[in-house]
């Protein structure tokens, strides 16, 4: 597969980062435009340097406890580079922290 088109009247759910993974994988996962069953969504990329979706970065702050940005970049690189992504993940730890103060 060299490219794919996507046409709807009306928004169509494509996660555009999965897309961008996929020149040369089979074209049955291009179809659907979303990441397979079988494999986690990454969400959205917050950070580009090193690929890290906002998904896979909430899920490590919840399964691995992480605290900080620097915590999170220790786990996933997230954040160790160039930096612009660091607001980013330190909104998603105010979010996770003040959700899991309201459990
Ligand atoms: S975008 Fe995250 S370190 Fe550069």
């Amino acid at each position: 597969m060299a490219a794919a088109l996507f046409v709807s009247r009306r928004p169509v759910a494509v996660m555009r980062d999965h897309l961008a993974t996929l020149p040369g994988a089979p074209a049955e996962e291009a179809l659907t435009g979303r990441t397979p069953a079988d494999r986690p969504d990454p969400g959205p990329m917050l950070c580009s340097c090193f690929g890290v979706g906002v998904n896979t970065i909430l899920s490590a702050i919840e399964t691995r406890g992480l605290m900080s940005v620097e915590a999170v970049g220790a786990a996933l690189q997230a954040g160790t580079n160039c930096g612009s992504c660091r607001s980013g993940i330190a909104a998603l730890l105010d979010r996770a922290q003040h959700r899991e103060a309201a459990e």
